[in-house]
């Protein structure tokens, strides 16, 4: 058996843990790993490389992805799938994993119903899977945000200023609500709640009444020009106000421990799928669910080894 496995769409840390996953658990089930070098657009350019265990050594902490990645619109025409498909049954492959986001899934799909039994892996900062509760690479980027708004905080508490950040993630509010939960910030918008300028300043007037020295508002990307908002906030209230868009920098850096514990689960699982000759399927996970429970009852229940033991053979 010969399974491939490429990363595609926007970069997510995390995603050479998972490729490391996939590629390991292959190898440990004697079967042969293959990797596919910038994503859908290498795969139509026939960019396939077999890899050997040592070829995933050392990028298990390591950001953006080894294989490299791309968007290629014209994967929706089926004439260039086609190409793709015969690159790879000319390897005599017909398992592919796919890592990234819904564009990814998409292609996965198309792959899954030419001949390839494909599995696709939720690898995007965005968070804007539907059928997971987290991707790989969200909490990273969630991390990196956090600690660009801590900074941020700092030069807005010495200065008396209202700080407006951009935060990423497409369509999805995600990143923003986490990140403005996180770090405390007074006002956050997203397509969620919607865009509305006279609230907005109502929020603003409403926390410099209340006496606050400064305020943080966390503004989702495609919402509004984040410099105009600010000028409108300085306008008309009695805070300075400036702008920062994060940008990119969410996107890289070294996975968190979340997402490689995510990634390297999701990879083996993706392997195990392929092994039972099941294709057209989308790993997910679902997990940070809060509760409660009689505490008599949490008192006693016993505790069980964690499900990680069963990974560890397959990841070396
Ligand atoms: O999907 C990840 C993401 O970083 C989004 O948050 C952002 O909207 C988009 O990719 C940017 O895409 P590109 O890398 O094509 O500029």
């Amino acid at each position: 058996m010969k399974i491939a496995v490429l990363t595609s769409g926007g970069d997510a840390p995390g995603m050479n843990a998972c490729v490391r996953a996939v590629v390991r658990s292959t190898i440990n089930n004697g079967f042969e790993a293959y990797g596919v070098f910038d994503g859908y657009k290498g795969l139509y350019e026939g960019k396939i490389k077999k890899l050997e265990r040592n070829d995933v050594g050392q990028i298990l902490n390591r950001g953006g992805t080894i294989l490299g990645s791309s968007r290629l619109e014209s994967f929706k025409e089926e004439a260039i799938r086609q190409v793709a498909v015969n690159n790879l049954k000319a390897l005599g492959i017909d398992n592919l994993v796919c890592i990234g986001g819904d564009g990814t899934y998409r292609g996965a799909m198309a792959l899954n119903k030419m001949g390839i039994n494909c599995i696709a892996i939720p690898g995007t900062i965005d968070n804007d899977i539907a059928s997971t509760e987290f991707t790989i690479g969200f909490f990273t980027a969630l991390d990196t945000a956090i600690d660009a708004i801590d900074k941020l905080r700092d030069t807005s508490f010495s200065h008396q200023r209202c700080t407006v950040v951009e935060v990423m993630g497409r369509n999805c509010g995600d990143l923003s609500i986490f990140s403005g939960i996180a770090t405390g910030a007074e006002i956050v918008i997203t397509k969620d709640t919607g865009y509305n300028e006279e609230d907005i300043l109502k929020q603003v007037k409403k926390a410099e009444s209340m006496g606050k020295r400064h305020l943080i508002v966390v503004v989702a990307e495609h919402i509004t020009d984040v410099a105009r908002l600010a000028q409108k906030i300085q306008d008309n209230s009695g805070y300075e106000a400036r702008a920062t868009v994060l940008g990119y920098i969410q996107r890289g850096g070294t996975p968190s421990s979340f997402d490689r514990i995510l990634a390297s689960k999701m990879g083996v699982h993706a392997v195990d799928l392929l092994k039972e000759g099941k294709g057209g399927y989308a790993v997910f996970t679902k997990s940070l669910d809060v509760g409660h429970i009689k505490l008599d009852e949490a008192l006693s229940i016993n505790i069980k080894p964690s499900d990680l033991y069963q990974y560890l053979h397959k990841l070396n």
